[in-house]
């Protein structure tokens, strides 16, 4: 992230705790995730420990860390949807996927995340594929998202490729 596109975040704002959380939405709403760079810069234009920057960014579940891929699928492991067989659909998305919880495909195209509790625990187990909620999901349906989803990038991509 440029540092003219940082400014324009921080500009305003000041060391207090809660602007120091808006901070860091902004910068992952704007890069997809938060890079140690960034996590320098704010420290150093915020006025706050850089420890303080990483302590904050690294404790909340939504920040990222490391850039996600283009399709980020999220499996809720609460317990509700624990119990419901939540594990079941992790090792479908990994095993599917070949990629471990909290990295990205070779190709970039996907990464599998998890998270606590989306709220909803009465539709467990939940699954969200950038955004979109997928409610009582099996490890059918879910094989049947990733390959619709696979199939949809290679289309994606052999129209670009037919385009040059
Ligand atoms: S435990 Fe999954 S939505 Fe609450």
């Amino acid at each position: 992230m440029e540092s003219l596109q940082l400014d324009s975040i921080l500009r305003g704002r000041s060391s207090q705790p809660h602007q120091l959380i808006e901070v860091l939405h902004d910068v992952q709403e704007y890069c997809g995730y938060i890079s140690v760079e960034a996590m320098r810069y704010i420290s150093e234009n915020l006025g706050v420990p850089s420890i303080e920057v990483y302590r904050v960014a690294s404790f909340y579940k939504a920040f990222r860390l490391k850039p996600s891929g283009k399709n980020v699928i999220t499996m809720c492991t609460g317990t509700a949807c624990h119990v419901r067989g939540a594990k079941l659909l992790l090792d479908q998305a990994v095993g599917q996927l070949k990629v471990k919880p909290g990295e990205v495909t070779e190709d970039g195209l996907f990464s599998v995340e998890y998270v606590n509790c989306l709220g909803a625990c009465a539709l467990g187990p939940i699954v969200t594929e950038n955004g979109s909620s997928y409610p009582h999901m099996t490890p059918g349906k879910l094989r049947k998202l990733i390959d619709s989803l696979s199939r949809k990038e290679r289309e994606e991509a052999k129209n670009a490729a037919a385009q040059h």
